[in-house]
This record gives structure tokens, C-alpha cells and sequence, in this order.
């Protein structure tokens, strides 16, 4: 066996600055803080400045460097094939409010971009939702009619881009593809030039209201105390109305590498599947552009990242001729049980929103929530906030997915995933590997490093106590619930969990 591969960082976060923000000390009192410094945050926080708000924005890491420094940065109405669901589920006025969303988010990228002459490469192109398979078709048939009658310059098509034929495809006019970092770097930047805040490293672990204040506390001490708080981590670190039953994680990997521009396939492309191949380019220096590729979505923690990672790799060079792969990732993000993100806020009128749920569409999802929660907190909901508002919910769209997702962490509380090849002794693991095992009765996270040091923790996620997987191409433990991820030392990688894993020493 090869030794496992440790996934270095993303292709947008190589090609930037690294920011350094300060953390969040003693007490910060603002009219409204936002937790997450990612698109939807960074977002949301320039729309509240804009508008007179005073704003701090609040990040556990660094701003753009989670999730949504590891994006794919398609800027698209076209999500997969989800029209024809929305209009299923929803109805053809809701299918168009959601297309509408989108499609001025991605305008509204734009001007942001030509206002504040901020270079983010952003590139108009088609984007293509395909199939190879003959079965396929008919779905794509209904996908471009109900695309075409949500409002979106949709057809059905077989001729693509691609450098291998399709059995049928969606074709798009007129979405978007950008840098995302160079995007909201300089967005952050006119932020903090407008008087708001940004802190990094200050990771927010409880939030109380007292008397109409909210004040939300840090892992290392210090508070904010605000009128209202925007909750925009990808998974919520606040929960008040449990919506972590209605998300689903999902990990994606992405492979990245030089292609001449003469075989750029001219758009944006995913399979009818969500989540099982999506393509893209990027500028990359005279006459090459930069091929992204995503696929092989899994559940965070489950076996084999490793064998994924090569899966993907094969189809990238065998389909494109990339000769070699430049860059290697991972990319992260939730599922609602009925597609469309939770964005407003939680119950009414207390004045803590959420956004999240992007289904692997943070970039157009993420800037229409943080337009609908500025206009929101401005008194102005647009249009389509009902349909995105985290209180819905509808027992025959959701009830189904939502016994199904429930009945599966049920299944990871009492750690039915050792798998039966697995090392079920610390003995047995290779440098670079880990595993969960049985120690004395208790379940542990076990992992030998490089050195072949041993770091043994508990197995159980902090958040709400499932048991974690070993991911064997980054080398972190992550939990299947609701995707926390943790250094093999322990620590928070990614929430919702907000305390360590504990440790163990291993004698
Ligand atoms: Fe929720 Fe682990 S992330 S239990």
C-alpha cells in the first residue's frame, strides 16, 4: 500500500496572501456580529456596513480559508439538476424565486467586483449539467424545461464542450466562474476601511440573551455583546431550533491541474448525479488554464479517502490529458432534507439569523443569503425569504429524508462502522495511519505519525457523541453526523463541535 497522502491546501488559499486579522479580546460591543468568515459572512457583514450597520465579523480560523477557501467557485444558478425538484416539491413560483435568487447573486458579484475594481478573474461561461448514459436523458429533458420555466436560459443540448461525448445535457447561459478569494479578500478589506471589525482565531462557543442582548462568548475568553447575530458558519455553531437533524454533510475531493487553453471545455460542467464529477477552469498563466475537478463526494470519516483521491486523478488525466495534478483538496458542505438552504431568522423575531445548508452551492447561495439577511434585518425581506426560512419545514418534502439521515446517525452514536479489515490494535498501524478501535472497553481514535509516535483520543465527537472515522488522504479524524473534523492531536478542525477530541496517552 502506498503511503497515505496528506491533502495540501487549495489552489485559491496557494495563490493568495494569508490574512491576519486579530483575535477577538475582552469585550466587543457592535449592533451586529456575524459568526464565519466565509462567503455567506464576509458577505452578509459588507451588505450590513453598507448599509450603516456597525458589524463585526467573528471566524474560528482564518476568513476564506475553510470552506469556502476550498471551494469550487462556480458562481451558477445551475445547481445540478434541481429545478425539476424544486418545481416538484415547491411549485413552478417557487423554482423561479430560487433561480431569481441566484442569478442576482451572481449579478451582484459582479458589480461589487467592477465597483470596487477588484481583479477575481471572474469569467462569464455556460454551464452544463450532463449525462453519458442513455437513461439519463429523459431527466435531462424535464431538467431544461423546468429550468427554462423557472426563468433561466436553459436548453437541452448533446453537444458540449467536453473532449468526450454526452448522451444529453443542460446547457445554461451566462453563468460565472471567479477567484473566491480574491474576491473577498478585497471585500474584506473595504469592509474594515467602512469601520466594521474582523477577528480571526476567536472560535464562539455559546451564545445567551439577556434582555434583547445577545452575547456570544469565546473559546479563549472575552464576549460580544450585540442586538443581533448572524450565524453563518457552514454547519451552526448556535442551534436553537435543531436544525442539525435536517443536514446532511458531504465531502468532496478536488484535483487540479494545467491543461493547454486550446482544450478548455468552454464552461462549467456536472453530472446529472450531484457531487459525482463537476468540472471548471481557472486562468493559469499564458495560453494554460488551471482544470478543477471535483467528485467522489463521501461521508465525512468513512474508509478509503485515499482510493477515492486516485479514482478521481485516473478520470482527470484519462479524460483531459492533465499531466500532472498541480493541486489536490477537499471541499465540504451540507444537504437540507429538501434542497434548499436555511436562511433567515431561527424563530420570528429574536434576532439570530442562520445561513447554511448551500448544498455544494456556496457561492451563489451564500451571497443570496447574505442578501436576504441584510434586507431581512433592514425590514425589506425580499420575495423568496419564506422559501428559504429554516422554520419551514413540510412533512411530505422533508419527513422521509429526515427519518432516513436521523435513522443513519443513529447508527454512528453506537459505532457500528469499525470496519472488519481494519487495525484493531495500535500495534498494527503504519506510520501515517489511524483507526478507530476497542481500548479497554472504550472506543478510540488511534493514529501513528509520521515518526511513529502514537496519539490515542476518544473516539466521540464533542458535538453530539458519534464516533469518528479516519480520513486516510488528509490524516484527521472526522465525524459522520454533521462532518466535525479534528487534527489528530485533537483539536477543532471544522465544526459544529467546538471542543477537542480528548486525549489519551497511550502507554
Ligand atoms: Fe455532530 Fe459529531 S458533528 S456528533
Amino acid at each position: 500500500m502506498n503511503p497515505p497522502l496528506v491533502l495540501p491546501e487549495s489552489y485559491w488559499i496557494a495563490s493568495t496572501e494569508a490574512t491576519t486579522y486579530p483575535a477577538a479580546a475582552d469585550t466587543v460591543t457592535t449592533e451586529v456580529a456575524v459568526v464565519g468568515g466565509g462567503i455567506a459572512g464576509l458577505c452578509t457583514a459588507w451588505e450590513l456596513a453598507r448599509a450603516g450597520r456597525s458589524v463585526a465579523v467573528i471566524e474560528a480560523d482564518r476568513i476564506a480559508a475553510a470552506v469556502t477557501g476550498n471551494t469550487t467557485a462556480k458562481l451558477s444558478a445551475q445547481h445540478a439538476a434541481i429545478y425539476a425538484h424544486l418545481r416538484d416539491a415547491f411549485g413552478t413560483a417557487a423554482a423561479r424565486d430560487y433561480a431569481e435568487a441566484q442569478t442576482g447573486a451572481i449579478a451582484h458579484v459582479a458589480a461589487i467586483a467592477e465597483r470596487l475594481g477588484i481583479d477575481c478573474e471572474l469569467e462569464r461561461a455556460p454551464s452544463f449539467v450532463y449525462t453519458e448514459s442513455e437513461e439519463g436523458v429523459a431527466a435531462m429533458r424535464e431538467e431544461a424545461e423546468a429550468a427554462r420555466e423557472a426563468g433561466l436560459p436553459a436548453s437541452f443540448t448533446t453537444e458540449t464542450g467536453l473532449p468526450f461525448p454526452v448522451a444529453g445535457a443542460v446547457r445554461v447561459e451566462d453563468q460565472a466562474q471567479f477567484h473566491p478569494r480574491r474576491f473577498l479578500l478585497a471585500l474584506a478589506a473595504d469592509l474594515t476601511a467602512q469601520g466594521a471589525r474582523i477577528f480571526e482565531e476567536s472560535r464562539v462557543t455559546g451564545l445567551e440573551t439577556d434582555d434583547g442582548t445577545h452575547v456570544l462568548a469565546f473559546a479563549g475568553g472575552g464576549e460580544v455583546r450585540c442586538d443581533q447575530v448572524v450565524i453563518a458558519t457552514q454547519f451552526p455553531v448556535i442551534d436553537r431550533i435543531k436544525l442539525f437533524a435536517r443536514l446532511t454533510p458531504r465531502r468532496e475531493l478536488v484535483v487540479a491541474g494545467a491543461i493547454p487553453e486550446s482544450a478548455d471545455p468552454g464552461g462549467m460542467y456536472i453530472t446529472g448525479e450531484q457531487g459525482t464529477r463537476s468540472v471548471r477552469t481557472a486562468p493559469y498563466g499564458e495560453g494554460r488554464r488551471l482544470l478543477i475537478v471535483t467528485g467522489e463526494a463521501f461521508t465525512p470519516g468513512d474508509a478509503g479517502t485515499a482510493e477515492r483521491l486516485d479514482r478521481l486523478t485516473a478520470w482527470t488525466t484519462e479524460r483531459f490529458g492533465v499531466e500532472s495534478i498541480e493541486y489536490r483538496w477537499a471541499a465540504q458542505d451540507y444537504t437540507t432534507t429538501d434542497r434548499v438552504p436555511f436562511v433567515g431568522e431561527l424563530s420570528g423575531d429574536d434576532g439570530v439569523y442562520v445561513a447554511c445548508g448551500f448544498g455544494g452551492w456556496g457561492m451563489s447561495n451564500g451571497v443570496a443569503a447574505a442578501r436576504t439577511i441584510a434586507a431581512t434585518i433592514a425590514g425589506t425581506p425580499p420575495r423568496w425569504a419564506e422559501l428559504f426560512g429554516p422554520g419551514r419545514f413540510h412533512l411530505l418534502r422533508e419527513g422521509g429524508k429526515l427519518a432516513k439521515a436521523q435513522s443513519k446517525v443513529v447508527g454512528h452514536f453506537i459505532g457500528d462502522r469499525l470496519p472488519h479489515a481494519a487495525p484493531s490494535e495500535p500495534e498494527e498501524l503504519a506510520p501515517g495511519e489511524g483507526a478507530v478501535m476497542r481500548i479497554g472497553g472504550a472506543l478510540r481514535a488511534v493514529y501513528r505519525d509520521e515518526d511513529g509516535g502514537l496519539h490515542t483520543l476518544s473516539a466521540t465527537c464533542t458535538h453530539l457523541g458519534c464516533v469518528v472515522g479516519f480520513n486516510d488522504a488528509e490524516r484527521n479524524w472526522e465525524c459522520p453526523c454533521h462532518g466535525s473534523r479534528y487534527a489528530p492531536s485533537g483539536a477543532v478542525l471544522q465544526g459544529p463541535a467546538t471542543s477537542p477530541l480528548e486525549a489519551h496517552p497511550h502507554h
